[in-house]
């Protein structure tokens, strides 16, 4: 059998874990609202008609923050149209999805149902079509007790308490050609700036995310970035990053790299954040939000500008797979370890688009395979991120050259005092004896050990066979001379806990 080793030392700390790392995305596209969240003729639905079945498996997720409500789709949103009496709301064309827009949901639905579900709203602004008015109107209407013209509206239609909403986009991608009112980087810039002193005349508190590139391979990425942060350094507290993967061809071992391509991704922009820091004498740091990252076969979509206009269309709703969970597992080790610098992260999307949840309009509701590896990161992944280096076989990739077998990160809660190692084998045959050593904290015994793997690494989780594929937990852990080694299944993705022996 193959062997890699690591060590867990608590001296080597990166950083605490915030807990926005385990953010989602709700968008105005597809399924994701309308039938996802939002069907008041569900048998589930509550009296906002927000679907109960699917609300329990968001609690189950328990994303910390939502961003909301796009995307793409913010870039053509008139937000108003989405307040006071339902009846009264507008059916709009929404050009990002040329899909028919109900407006049944708003912000006032959102925030609250977000907060039932037990998440924060991260909501962004129209910098594609709309500016400076609209946004502060936005963050006076969410954020302002009363006595104003749009803080007293909010009132009128039922929320007397403000929103305060802390965290803001501004704008979405706006570097990518396909996006509505699309921009230089200069332009954005200058919006960016004058769009964030706006806003936070209305209200100080609030934390700003700049937009970055809308991927790596961005003809302007990088340059795109420096010029943004150039003009808007001191106005703003994050740079956004998105990067969506899926297999190309035939080339699984490629595929199964996503997380070191994650890694380079986010050290350049560090690297940007910190020349502009450098460049500027500015004191503080921005950090990092990757509020876009996900599996997402895009060679599959149409495209957008080749859809029929519909409303509540099925767009983008992958299956995931056992390998594509993997990954999934894989892209949170990664932004586990740059804790110190990601501080938000936002899986895209929440259900059904690109989704961990689906649901089915009149039907049931299920967990895609990706939904485990997030749901147990962000459930046990709380504490101090610890540096671990692990060392073993490596393969050579068409994509990212020679990468690691197995990749880990490890998570220390020091109020219990429980490690949480996050592992993946990278091996599509065989599996990985994985030894840690952990002599510096030699009261830790085997907790647990819960892996996602299967036969089939092309399995899925359907309306028909919604457990399919669900972790197990396996029993062949040993322990000799303060060494715990664990074997990671082929292709698997792991969470080992090590807890204080009794
Ligand atoms: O998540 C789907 C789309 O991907 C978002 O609307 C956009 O921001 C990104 O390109």
């Amino acid at each position: 059998m193959q062997h890699a080793a690591l060590t867990i030392d608590p001296a080597f700390r990166i950083a605490e874990v915030d807990p926005r790392l385990y953010g989602s995305f709700v968008e105005h596209m597809g399924r994701c609202v309308y039938t996802g969240i939002y069907e008041p003729g569900h048998a589930t639905a509550d009296g906002d008609g927000f679907r109960g079945d699917v609300a329990e498996l968001v609690r189950e997720l328990n994303p910390p923050i939502l961003r909301y409500p796009g995307g793409n789709f913010v870039s053509g949103y008139t937000w108003e149209d989405g307040i006071g009496p339902r009846e009264n709301r507008p059916a709009r064309l929404d050009l990002a999805w040329r899909s028919v827009e109900t407006n049944q949901v708003g912000v006032d639905e959102f925030v609250k149902w977000a907060r039932q579900v037990g998440s924060e709203p991260m909501m962004a602004v129209n910098l594609g079509t709309r500016g400076i008015d609209a946004a502060v109107n936005l963050v006076e209407y969410t954020n302002l007790p009363g006595g104003t013209y749009w803080s007293d509206l909010r009132r009128a239609n039922g929320t007397s308490e403000p929103h305060g909403i802390k965290l803001w986009c501004l704008g979405n991608e706006l570097d990518g050609p396909w996006q509505i009112g699309h921009k230089t980087a200069a332009e954005y810039a200058r919006l960016a700036a004058e769009t964030a002193r706006a806003m936070r005349r209305v209200d100080p508190s609030i934390e700003l995310v700049a937009c970055g590139s809308s991927h790596q391979r961005m003809p302007t990425f990088g340059t795109w970035e420096a010029t943004v942060l150039s003009e808007t350094y001191d106005l703003v507290d994050y740079v956004s990053l998105h990067s969506y993967y899926e297999q190309r061809g035939d080339d699984r071992g490629s595929f199964l790299a996503s997380g070191t391509n994650m890694d380079r991704f986010i050290e350049s922009v560090i690297a940007t954040c910190d020349h502009v820091r450098g460049v500027g004498q500015h004191k503080k740091r921005v950090n990092l939000a990757f509020d876009e990252w996900n599996v997402w076969y895009q060679k599959r979509f149409v495209g957008s500008d080749n859809l029929d206009v519909a409303t509540h269309p099925r767009l983008i709703e992958d299956e995931y797979s056992v390998v594509d969970a993997v990954v999934v597992g894989s892209l949170l080790i990664s932004l586990l370890r740059h804790a110190d610098r990601v501080k938000i992260a936002c899986l895209a999307q929440l259900v059904n688009v690109i989704a961990p949840i689906r649901s089915e309009p009149d039907g049931p509701v299920w967990r895609q395979t990706t939904f485990h590896p997030y749901a147990l990161t962000s459930r046990h992944g709380r504490g101090v991120v610890l540096r671990v280096e692990p060392i073993g076989p490596t393969y050579e990739t068409s994509w990212m050259g020679e990468v690691p077998v197995v990749d880990a990160t490890a998570v220390h809660d020091e109020e219990t005092g429980v490690v949480t190692l996050f592992a993946v084998n990278r091996d599509q045959h065989e599996p990985v004896a994985l030894d840690i050593d952990i002599r510096s904290l030699p009261s830790l015994a085997l907790g647990a050990h819960v892996a996602l793997f299967d036969e089939d690494p092309d399995a899925t989780n359907t309306v028909d066979q919604p457990d399919r594929v669900t972790p197990t937990r396996l029993a062949d852990v040993k322990r000799a001379d303060g060494t715990i080694t664990a074997v990671l299944p082929a292709l698997s993705w792991n969470m080992i806990q090590l807890r204080t022996a009794p």
